[in-house]
């Protein structure tokens, strides 16, 4: 069984068979979820929750990468300040971001998969409790909310990174999900986005489809630097059902080319 050291004990986390948790939907200040048709209805949203424990729980995380997303290490311009990273999963970028010199605020939902992440990453670390449990690392500027990101409110970071974020969302949940990442970050912050489309019509998401028109109407200010073929990456679902997926990063207008 991995042990987790963090500061009030050691965490002992099942391999196997890690139950979710009944947790009630955390409501943000920001957004009333649950009452409006528009953002899904709670029962929904707690559905959705349940299938990503599950994943986690089952190791079912192919969208987890053990390298550093090349899109980061080639576009990535600031060396300093906050970076949101919202749905961070277990992804090494956190670290990647934090050695750069950044305090990374990571929001995930799983326990499973923030544990994870500094148990592997060989990092030491404290959990704050609280509506969304703060895990903290010792030697690198990297903290973890465990919940729902559209409960987290109260940030103005400078820069945010989303990489399989934006795509985990079913498109009744994106335009606030925009919204929301809106008001965790300062005017002109730094943004990096990795998206994916594909024939929504062929295959399911999660990773949803999201239009090149649909990212331009959240963020007029975002330019599209890359547009390729990924289905080397992609879930054998794709191959299955013979859609062809491209990977689209997206940066802030105005920044050096790289
Ligand atoms: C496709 S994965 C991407 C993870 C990470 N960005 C990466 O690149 O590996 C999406 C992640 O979002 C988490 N998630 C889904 N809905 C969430 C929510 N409402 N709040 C916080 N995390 C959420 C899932 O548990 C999952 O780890």
């Amino acid at each position: 069984m991995p042990r987790l050291a963090c500061q009030g004990g050691i965490l002992e986390l099942p391999t196997k068979g890690l139950v979710p948790r009944e947790e009630p939907l955390v409501v943000g200040r920001n957004l009333a979820i649950g009452r409006s048709p528009a953002t899904g209805t709670a029962a929904h949203c707690h559905g959705m929750h349940e299938d990503w424990l599950r994943r986690w729980a089952e190791g079912n995380i192919g969208f987890h990468r053990h390298d550093v997303h090349p899109a980061l290490a080639k576009h990535w311009q600031p060396d300093r300040g906050t970076v949101l990273v919202p749905l961070c999963g277990k992804s090494v970028d956190l670290r990647w971001l934090a050695e750069r010199g950044h305090t990374v605020v990571g929001v995930e939902l799983a326990e499973r998969a923030i544990a994870d992440f500094f148990a592997e990453q060989g990092l030491q670390c404290a959990r704050q409790p609280g509506a969304l449990p703060a895990w903290t690392a010792a030697a690198l500027p990297i903290t973890i909310y465990q919940g729902d990101y559209f409960a987290l409110t109260g940030l103005a970071c400078d820069a945010v990174y989303d990489r399989a974020a934006l795509v985990a969302l079913p498109p009744e949940r994106r335009a606030a999900y925009a919204a929301h990442t809106d008001t965790l970050l300062r005017p002109g912050a730094f943004r990096l986005l990795v998206t994916l489309d594909y024939d929504q019509a062929l295959v399911a998401g999660p990773p949803f489809s999201v239009p090149e028109a649909e990212v331009r109407g959240y963020w007029p200010e975002l330019e599209r630097l890359e547009r390729q073929a990924a289905n080397h990456d992609a879930p054998p679902k794709f191959r299955a059902a013979g859609a062809v997926l491209h990977e689209a990063v997206w940066r802030s207008r105005g920044v050096g080319r790289t």
